[in-house]
């Protein structure tokens, strides 16, 4: 059988950094939280756990915290909770991809210059909830078609689009081109991380060449679940998996090329293991 990983499988920079920051500060032996789990690996999370790592899962368990380091993740999160940490004297080690951080700028300095704000993501993701929270609250989002051609705000409005930075690219574009021929004046700042357009693009090209094709993330993780959503059109025997147990090893026995990709936020030591069982 011939396996080919994905020189992108695994590990973005953003994640990379922020994970390799709580190993740090652990060293410092203060209590350290993280706002909202490091990265959407349960393996990662339950390590970080033994080693007296706790998860703050909202704005209200951060205001019960009284003293200790509190990381924010690279996803990042909007104004306010910086205000809290801060107003609370806790010590803040800001583990913001510094891609989102550009969001986080553009989307303030653009609302402030009287642009309206659409953000084209996933409502409910935490990235963007945080990119809201840098525009007052008052961006727009929307993730599909109908909801671009739903879209209008008053003639004549300025509007500026931001992408969340693990978008599918091509549906970006087709978003914006609904809502560019609305007539309105439009900046589209294309904020979609390269690290996705390149795993994305690499998985589309190895799903295509492939017999089979596996895709290793966590359940919960968006870029993961869009990486197996492109696998899956141009290869019909892809495989969403977690770790290795979750991996039918006999059903592909049958298979002479088989691929292999990660989301940003899978641990190469499992990304790895599954290369190696594949190859036995
Ligand atoms: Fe940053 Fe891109 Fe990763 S935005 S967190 S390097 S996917």
């Amino acid at each position: 059988m011939d396996i080919k990983l994905a020189n992108s499988a695994g590990f973005c920079f953003g994640v990379k950094r922020a994970v390799d920051t709580v190993y740090n500060e652990i060293k410092n032996g203060q209590k350290v939280y993280t706002y909202g789990p490091i990265i959407h690996n349960d393996e990662v999370v339950n390590d970080l756990k033994e080693k007296g790592v706790e998860v703050i899962r909202n704005i209200e368990e951060l205001n019960n915290i009284t003293e200790g380091t509190i990381i924010i993740r690279s996803h990042g999160v909007s104004k306010d909770i910086y205000d809290i940490i801060k107003n609370k004297g806790l010590k803040l080690v800001d583990a913001t991809c510094p891609y989102v951080l550009k969001i986080h700028k553009a989307v303030k300095r653009q609302l402030e210059e009287g642009r309206e704000i659409v953000i084209i993501g996933n409502e409910s993701h935490p990235e963007v909830q945080g990119i809201k929270g840098w525009c007052n609250n008052k961006a727009t989002v929307i993730e599909t078609i109908n909801e671009a051609n739903d879209y209008h705000v008053s003639e004549g409005a300025k509007l500026c689009i931001v992408s969340q930075t693990t978008f599918n690219y091509k549906k970006f574009k087709d978003l914006v081109e609904i809502i560019s021929k609305k007539g309105y004046d439009i900046l589209v700042i294309n904020t979609i991380c390269n690290a996705t357009e390149e795993r994305q693009t690499e998985a589309r090209e190895l799903a295509s060449q492939s017999d089979a094709m596996i895709v290793i993330g966590g359940k919960h993780s968006s870029n993961t679940q869009k990486l197996y959503e492109i696998c899956k059109k141009e290869c019909e025997d892809t495989y969403y998996i977690q770790t290795l147990s979750d991996l039918d090893l006999e059903l592909f026995k049958s298979f002479r090329s088989v691929g292999i990709t990660a989301g940003a936020s899978t641990p190469n030591n499992i990304i790895k293991e599954v290369q190696i069982a594949c190859q036995k």
